[in-house]
């Protein structure tokens, strides 16, 4: 238990990349949602994280709006969580440099994401991607955080935060927390609706594979009813050998709440064109509030610029706290306050 109220400290943080996908909502922005209540949560708009790869500003500031937007039209409610912007927090750098000097360069270098995202980014390879996981090991210990909700692909990276935590307590004395990775069962990992086999992404080249929570209705019903299945007609649950039909059960699964079994029920007989059907529709229902909400929230500015100042202070706050035990212990003077 962590907070001075016995809470637990939730933090978690999502790149500011425009659109939300259905991978975004399903694997990690709808469990935020549902950690508001009894939790002190920080969500974080990592713009800084947003610069590692080729950007320009003008769209990264529409981005953030776009983000936040989306964020709170997901049902991340600015009065019940700390709703900030990562660059306007002063700590998550400077912590990253301090934690960047004692964290072995071969344990960035096995980053799977990083050798991903290195391959992508060749031409344009700087040190900002390979430090990537360093600052975002930041971003969580500087809130002395006791849960990191994520999707799967970021486990890696939490992992790798604890191990840093833990070198920084044995090296300096304890000081870190280590914080707990919570990753979603259903709807952790939702894949391209064109290519089963690999993950449902905003970057996908065939932008069909991939569901935007603010796509209208129309649209969804379009992706979802062209994607890729098998030769067989039966509805089965089986990544293997069906990956495209076992990839829209975890998708209606994750929006309806029916276990597979009785999906596989509720379709024997039946072909994909019904199956197809059914999921576009309890996806459409489950995504209107949403849809809604998020073409209300994008005309008013105001609203989403006081929702982060207030987060952002918030943040700020806790981070202070940390940081100055943190310059204490690495042997940095604090000549300002002695004064
Ligand atoms: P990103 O858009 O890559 O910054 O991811 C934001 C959050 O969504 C992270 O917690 C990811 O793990 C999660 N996420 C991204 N893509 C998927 C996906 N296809 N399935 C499930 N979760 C995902
Ligand atoms: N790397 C995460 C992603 O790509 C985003 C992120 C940055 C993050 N800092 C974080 C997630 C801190 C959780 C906690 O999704």
């Amino acid at each position: 238990m962590s907070n001075s109220e016995g809470k637990k400290v939730v933090l978690t943080c999502a790149q500011p990349t425009g659109r939300l996908h259905l991978g975004n909502y399903l694997g990690a922005v709808r469990n935020w949602v549902d950690l508001m209540e009894g939790n002190e949560c920080y969500f974080g708009v990592v713009d800084m994280h947003a610069i590692t790869i080729p950007y320009s500003p003008a769209n990264l500031r529409a981005n953030v709006y776009e983000c936040a937007a989306q964020y709170m039209a997901c049902g991340l409610d600015p009065e019940k969580c700390n709703l900030f912007l990562q660059s306007s927090i002063i700590g998550h750098a400077e912590l990253a440099w301090i934690l960047g000097c004692i964290c072995p360069i071969g344990a960035l270098e096995r980053m799977t994401q990083y050798k991903d995202k290195s391959r992508k980014h060749k031409d344009a390879l700087n040190s900002g991607l390979l430090y990537y996981p360093v600052l975002m090991a930041a971003d969580i210990l500087i809130y002395d955080a006791d849960i990191v909700p994520v999707g799967e692909d970021q486990k890696q990276h939490i992992e790798l935060t604890r191990d840093i935590a833990q070198k920084f307590n044995n090296t300096y004395s304890d000081t870190f927390k280590l914080p707990e990775a919570v990753i979603p069962k259903a709807g952790a990992r939702i894949m391209s609706l064109q290519d089963p086999s690999s993950k449902m992404s905003k970057s996908d080249p065939n932008q069909n594979g991939t569901l935007y929570i603010t796509d209208s209705p129309d649209v969804l019903r379009k992706k979802i009813m062209s994607a890729v299945t098998d030769s067989e007609s039966d509805v089965r649950f089986d990544p293997e050998s069906k990956p495209g039909v076992s990839n829209l059960m975890n998708i209606l699964e994750a929006v309806s709440g029916a276990g597979f079994e009785s999906i596989e029920r509720d379709f024997a007989g039946k072909g994909y064109g019904d199956f197809k059907k059914a999921v576009a529709e309890a996806l459409i229902e489950k995504l209107k509030p949403v849809r809604e909400r998020y073409l209300e929230l994008r005309e008013d500015k105001a609203c989403i610029e006081s929702a982060l100042a207030r987060g952002n202070s918030a943040a700020q706050r806790r981070a202070n706290r940390l940081m100055s035990k943190i310059y204490r212990k690495v042997g940095f003077l604090n000549i300002e306050k002695r004064q």
